[in-house]
């Protein structure tokens, strides 16, 4: 690794303002019980956007909660890269509205790598900064995903939420952004899906009639392992490429799909529970939001500390997978 190190300087989260439990679900007519929703997946409640709040309008809150807590002038930044397949409108980026709600100008773009994103976004932000591209990055990643859910398909309406998170990536005199692996598996692309809206079947009347333009998940089983086995092989590699060791990390932050496969890969990493953080009781799954809401949560709660060793590791659609080891730098949040 050459040139320049990055860190992150600071962090944020925003969620919409509508809470939807177990119970609403089943209220609204999903053939559902919380106590199957419970124990399969350890989730309680999601949030879904309501009239005002989007990609956009949730990725800048999350985004202006990260930079305030940095410390961080939005003129700043010249880089902000939106991990997302969810944005506004198909165009322009999402990464171009989140710009224009902050008032910020320089390069924007978005990533799409499913619930993977802010892992590459991280690892992409970080490349910038090392190689002198960028000065300031503006990480964000955010998901609308309740209006991609079809509410007649149990087995995936139950899983979903909507939310944002941010991390504002600065220079550093140490490896704040320590290392990353990234993986991506294209021969699994349609094991989870949305079949239609794109440019290999456009939306028409019939494609909404036959349902594609939700969701789709083929086999939950088989993602189930993949994303233990990814998410842990992935986080092993990384360790060793930077050659440090899994005593030394504090805390895993892993993408919040569902407590089973966040405990299944804290066995195979042999990490005891309290070194492995889950916010997804209250939150659900938020895709490419999931990692950097649950890295707000676990800063604001002081989980996670100055000098700490965060890996985070994600899973999802594409099938994308990936992990980055950070040396944790933003302050705690009453100093911050
Ligand atoms: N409520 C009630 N019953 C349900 C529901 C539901 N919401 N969903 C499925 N069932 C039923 C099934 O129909 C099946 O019934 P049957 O035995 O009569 O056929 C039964 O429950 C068991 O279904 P399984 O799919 O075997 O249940 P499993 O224990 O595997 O749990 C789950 C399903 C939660 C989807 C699990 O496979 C999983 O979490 N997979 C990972 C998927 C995931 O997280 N995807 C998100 C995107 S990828 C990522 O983020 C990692």
């Amino acid at each position: 690794m050459s040139g320049r190190y990055a860190r992150i300087a600071g962090v944020g989260s925003a969620l919409p303002e509508r809470v939807v439990t177990n119970d609403d679900l089943e209220a609204m007519g999903v053939d559902t019980s919380d106590e199957w929703i419970r124990s399969r997946t350890g989730i309680q409640a999601r949030r879904f956007a309501g009239e005002g709040e989007t990609a956009s309008t949730l990725g800048a809150a999350a985004a202006r909660r990260a930079l305030e807590s940095a410390g961080v002038d939005p003129g700043a930044v010249d880089l902000t890269i939106c991990a997302t397949f969810t944005g506004d409108q198909p165009l322009p980026s999402a990464a171009s509205f989140v710009q224009a709600e902050l008032g910020v100008t320089g390069a924007a773009f978005d990533l799409a790598a499913a619930c993977a994103g802010f892992i590459y976004a991280t690892e992409m932000g970080r490349a910038q900064i090392a190689t002198g591209g960028a000065e300031t990055v503006l990480v964000v990643g955010v998901e609308v995903l309740s209006p991609l859910l079809n509410m007649e398909d149990r087995t995936t309406c139950v899983l979903f939420g909507d939310g944002a998170g941010a991390a504002v990536l600065v220079p550093g005199d140490e490896p704040g952004i320590i290392a990353s692996e990234l993986e991506n598996d294209g021969r699994h692309a349609h094991i989870l899906e949305v079949p239609s809206g794109g440019s290999a079947s456009p939306t028409s009347p019939e494609t909404v009639a036959r349902r594609e333009h939700y969701i789709r998940m083929a086999d939950g089983r088989e993602v189930f392992k993949r994303a233990v086995r990814g998410m842990s092989d992935v986080a092993g590699r990384l360790l060793e490429k930077a050659g440090l060791a899994l005593d030394e990390v504090s805390m895993l932050v892993p993408h919040q799909a569902n407590a089973r496969i966040i405990r299944s890969v804290a066995e195979r990493l042999s990490l005891p529970p309290e070194r492995v953080y889950i916010d997804l009781e209250e939150v659900g799954n938020t895709s490419a939001a999931s990692v950097p809401i649950a890295l707000d949560h676990a800063w604001r709660e002081g989980v996670i500390r100055p000098g700490d060793l965060v890996l985070t590791a994600a899973f999802g659609a594409g099938l994308a997978w990936g992990a980055n080891l950070i040396r944790w730098t933003a302050e705690p949040p009453e100093r911050a």
